[in-house]
């Protein structure tokens, strides 16, 4: 722990003109998954994979932000270290839940054995005030994987079932193919194997080779009030799919019911979010006595191996969190939008206006490097929002009916440099665009499609522009910097 402080007390990176306003990234290091969201007294307390010394040494943490309004993230010391003999490896991914006053964070130990052998043990941390976090004597909880498993058993999402507790874990079969397996616990210490996640249709007895980061949430769909049952999950070794799953590692979902361990979906694993960068969200933990809410996901803004990245070289930190982002559930489709949040937005000069194939700059975002622009277009024909500079670094979305086009390969980013996707072909298309200095995510009619990039830009000179032949019905942004 004193190391990673050490760490943290020498880090350059909010000095670097890359480094997020609202969005969490690292302190100094590597930043992976969102762990253990937790929403208790009114505060959102976000975990993560954290690595302080990376690139040098690989030992994961948990690092720990928290936020009142979600715009000003607070940065704490690290929670968990690598310090026992189940966790040595890496404090690996999991969930939080509220139970007997307490937080509870289970979490998987990765240990590599003295050949390098992987195994996987499920344990858990407990804290009352979120300063000291005490690991259970009991640890680990679950040692290893059950028969028909392989160690590349991880990552527990932890809610109550009614009568006690359910753990979704993300396995994979002695086959090398992905599943989830679920557990239950009357008193989050004890586990016992239920058994695996079953699906009627054929096709998820072999669907990629392991699963990553399940999360499995009910919510009713906003067409029909009907309940279902989503199930968030990480399937790795799946896609492309046309247009979708175009990432190293992809992620998505299953809306459908769940009797038991029996999920039967109603549609397709659909993708949840099409940009170059998204991977293992996980859903908050509202604690007993908050106000309802919708549940509210925090994805991460990187992929496995893609860690070259200029804020690394420069700066020695590297990766980033989504905005929080309220899910709802509409004719099926899991709709996502960023929870709105202090700031009222200001309607902009171009609300109203003709753009007539011309490109207009934004003059109220001139050289405003962090903020949520809400854009209502009537498409006629083809048209664009440029973000960054016209003769410099800049991303492109170009939108035509029924499709987007994104396009960075002019930024200082080495990973893929353009996308195309389908959006909904519609007469008016609502854009939101959160940009956050190097983090852009955008949000396509009311959340229907979500896009999240890093868009290395240039510092100096930055402007936002519109262009094309459509005419911009209504403009607002909310400067946050
Ligand atoms: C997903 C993941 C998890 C694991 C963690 C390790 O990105 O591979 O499965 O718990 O990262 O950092």
């Amino acid at each position: 722990m004193d190391a990673a402080q050490r760490a943290i007390g020498e880090s350059r990176a909010s000095l670097d003109p890359d480094y997020p306003r609202f969005h969490i990234a690292p302190p100094v290091g590597r930043l992976n998954d969102p762990n253990g969201l937790v929403v208790i007294d009114g505060v959102y307390h976000v975990f993560y994979q954290f690595g302080p010394f990376f690139p040098r040494d690989k030992a994961i943490y948990w690092g720990h932000a928290s936020s009142a309004d979600l715009v000003t993230w607070r940065s704490h010391a690290p929670a968990i270290a690598p310090a026992d003999w189940y966790d040595r490896n890496g404090v690996y991914s999991g969930g939080a839940v509220v139970h007997d006053g307490r937080v509870w964070l289970h979490y998987t130990g990765n240990v590599k054995d003295a050949e390098g052998r992987r195994e996987a043990y499920q344990c858990a941390v407990t804290t009352t005030d979120f300063e000291h976090f005490t690991k259970l004597e009991a640890n680990p909880l679950i040692s290893g994987p059950p028969e028909g498993y392989t160690a590349h058993l991880r990552d527990p999402y932890v809610v109550p079932d009614g009568e006690g507790f359910a753990m979704y874990l993300g396995a994979q079969r002695a086959d090398n193919t992905g599943c989830v397996l679920a557990y239950h616990s009357d008193d989050l210490v004890e586990w016992r194997l239920v058994g695996e996640l079953t699906f009627p249709d054929e096709r998820y007895a072999s669907y990629g080779y392991m699963w990553e980061c399940p999360n499995l949430l009910r919510l009713p769909d906003a067409d029909t009030g009907e309940e279902y049952d989503v199930l968030i999950v990480c399937p790795q070794g799946v896609g492309p799919r046309g247009d979708e799953f175009r990432n190293i590692f992809p992620c998505g979902y299953l809306v459908g019911h769940l009797d038991g361990t029996r999920f039967t979906p109603i549609g397709e694993f659909a993708e949840l979010d099409s940009g170059f960068e998204f991977y293992a969200p996980q859903v908050f933990t509202v604690a007993p006595g908050e106000p309802e809410q919708p549940p509210l996901l925090v994805g991460w803004l990187g992929n496995g191996s893609e860690d070259g990245q200029p804020s690394l070289a420069e700066h020695g930190w590297v990766h980033a969190l989504s905005v929080p982002r309220d899910l709802t559930l509409r004719g099926g489709r899991l709709h996502q939008l960023p929870r709105r949040i202090a700031g009222e937005p200001t309607l902009l000069e171009i609300a109203g206006s003709e753009l007539a194939g011309e490109a207009r700059e934004l003059p109220e975002l001139a050289g405003v490097r962090s903020f949520i622009l809400d854009l209502s277009v009537d498409q006629r024909d083809a048209w664009s929002l440029r973000l960054g500079k016209r003769d410099g670094a800049h991303v492109t979305l170009a939108f035509e009916r029924g499709a987007l086009t994104v396009d960075r390969s002019t930024t200082r980013y080495p990973h893929g440099g353009v996308r195309r996707l389908a959006v909904p072909d519609l007469d008016r298309l609502d854009v939101t665009v959160v940009h956050d200095r190097s983090v852009t995510e955008v949000f396509l009619a009311a959340g229907h499609t979500a896009f999240s990039l890093r868009s290395y830009l240039d510092p100096d000179g930055f402007s936002v522009a519109v262009a094309g032949d459509a005419a911009v019905a209504n403009a607002a942004a909310a400067v946050l910097e």
